[in-house]
């Protein structure tokens, strides 16, 4: 009998089971997913196909296009730049590769135990587990976490054959550069790796059936993006709806609806990213009184508790964002209540990243948020062009903006599209966190010369006190 047995071995199950083993519980995680025939492979979706090989092949792009396109106004001129995709690729498996296998290593070092199979909660608060030989094992346990994270979106317009048209896990593998790529969806999987392939040398068109580019960023980060990506070469095309697709030998053809209109166009590969569902299938019985939601996530309260007792869920399965960092604490918190500790999770500071280049990064509420619910707030803004560092470093586009409560002048949100927009998120979070104003952040020391200054002086520019912009006075 164990205390807790978690399903699931992604950022959020295999962190809950971690804590909860180092809280003392007799813990045991299950995945299915395995690249040999005995032992689980850890890490889910985040670290197998997604946050880690997506980040490694954006640096690894990022530094071709740069040698080959921005380094002669720095005195460096290189000759006969050339791209050894196999070995980029080669890269990027090696990351996953050690990060996977890191987490059996932490798995040993905190005693929890790994189970290969595929897990299902029956009644009575048991598991059900069926390896990959067919062989079926009932488990009990105090307490089961449901971690079984979420799938590509297939649409019938666009079906995977893994061959043309391919889903995010295939754009990770192209094996040479498409010469025109097509991308279904302008949301973070087609920013990102749509600009992994152009970097490369593919020509990017980006179809997007909203009219809103980033309908979820605050709009005058979402402008100016927009602007900066078609001057690095994506193609995004809005308002334009897939309708239909074919896949040939080599080539996909693909047509789409704009204002009334169809069009066609034709690619040498098609990746479609319109968004990802929880795996939700086949994971619980009906008579284990976990229910899903009216959105087909698995149904939690505040405290990723389901309906049934003892039974959690977390990460990509449950309502929320679906990214790592925010299953990660789901787990964290969860595994702490199991414990008997009073944890909760600040869903409202949840950070979001686009790891394009300039970042795009967010925290808290946007002005549109703030408009619809009628709170009264101030903006500070600071152009990176107005940056000492970040004109050293070459990387003078965008803004970091700043709203704080007209009233109290408690930080609210903070937007940035930039250099490190990440990282000076980060720091504005963790500000945040500890209930800071625009105040606190204007009398705190920033070293100099950092693209973090553009913080600082965001936060003086809520009263018009910024130093390095040139502040009208009355
Ligand atoms: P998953 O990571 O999906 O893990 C679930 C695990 O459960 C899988 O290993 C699966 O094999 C296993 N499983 C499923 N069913 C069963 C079962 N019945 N029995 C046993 N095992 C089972 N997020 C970020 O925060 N930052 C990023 O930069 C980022 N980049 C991304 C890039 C891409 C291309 C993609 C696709 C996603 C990215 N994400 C990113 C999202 C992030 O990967 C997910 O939010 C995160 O992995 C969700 O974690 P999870 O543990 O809930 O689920
Ligand atoms: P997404 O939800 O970010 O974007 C999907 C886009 O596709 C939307 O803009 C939507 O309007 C559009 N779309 C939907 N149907 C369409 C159609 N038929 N034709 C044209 N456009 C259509 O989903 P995406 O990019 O697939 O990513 C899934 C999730 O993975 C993200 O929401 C995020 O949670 C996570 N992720 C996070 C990353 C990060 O944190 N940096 C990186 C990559 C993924």
């Amino acid at each position: 009998m164990f205390d807790v047995i978690v399903i699931g071995g992604g950022p959020a199950g295999y962190v809950a089971a971690i804590r909860s083993s180092q809280l003392g519980l007799k813990t045991a995680c299950i995945e299915e997913y395995t690249d040999s025939d005995t032992n689980p492979t850890f890490g889910g979706t985040c670290l197998n196909v997604g946050c880690i090989p997506s980040k490694a092949l954006l640096d690894s792009s990022h530094r071709y296009h740069d040698a080959a396109n921005h380094l002669k106004t720095h005195g460096i001129d290189i000759k006969n730049v050339e791209l050894d995709l196999p070995a980029m690729m080669k890269r990027k498996d090696d990351i996953v590769k050690k990060l996977t296998g890191g987490i059996g290593g932490l798995f040993a070092a905190n005693k929890v135990t790994p189970i290969s199979g595929r897990g299902k909660v029956i009644a009575g608060q048991k598991v059900e587990v069926t390896n990959s030989s067919g062989d079926v094992e009932i488990i009990e346990s105090k307490n089961i976490i449901i971690a079984t994270g979420s799938s590509p979106i297939e649409i019938g317009s666009a079906k995977f054959d893994d061959k043309n048209i391919l889903d995010s896990t295939g754009a990770l593998e192209i094996d040479s550069v498409p010469k025109t790529l097509g991308v279904i969806g302008a949301g973070v999987i087609g920013l990102e790796l749509g600009s992994v392939w152009a970097r490369l040398g593919s020509k990017v068109t980006v179809i997007e059936a909203m009219d809103d580019f980033l309908f979820m960023a605050d709009k005058e980060i979402a402008k100016e993006t927009l602007k900066d990506f078609k001057k690095q070469g994506l193609d995004i095309r809005l308002g334009c709806k897939l309708t239909s697709s074919k896949s040939l030998k080599n080539s996909v053809n693909i047509t789409y609806e704009t204002k009334g209109k169809s069009e066609e166009m034709k690619f040498d590969k098609l990746i479609v990213a319109v968004g990802r569902k929880p795996n939700t299938q086949d994971v619980f019985s009906e008579d284990s009184g976990v229910s899903l939601d009216e959105r087909g996530f698995i149904h939690v309260n505040e405290h990723c508790q389901t309906n049934a007792a003892n039974i959690w869920a977390i990460g990509d399965v449950v309502r929320g964002p679906m990214l790592a960092h925010k299953g990660s604490e789901e787990g964290i918190m969860v595994a702490e209540r199991i414990a008997g500790k009073h944890a909760e999770m600040n869903y409202d500071l949840v950070p979001s990243v686009i790891y394009t280049h300039p970042e795009i990064a967010w925290v808290g509420k946007n002005e549109e948020e703030l408009k619809d619910e009628n709170v009264e707030y101030k903006v500070g803004k600071f152009p990176f062009a107005a940056s000492g560092r970040a004109l050293a470093v070459d990387q003078s586009v965008g803004f970091v903006k700043l709203i704080s409560d007209a009233k109290t002048d408690t930080i609210l949100g903070v937007h940035v599209f930039g250099p490190s927009a990440a990282e000076i998120v980060q720091q504005a979070l963790i500000s945040m966190e500890f209930g800071a104003s625009s105040e606190d952040l204007g009398l705190t020391i920033f070293s100099h010369p950092t693209v973090s200054e553009a913080l600082h002086e965001a936060a003086l520019a809520v009263n018009n006190e910024a130093i390095h912009i040139g502040n009208k006075r009355k």
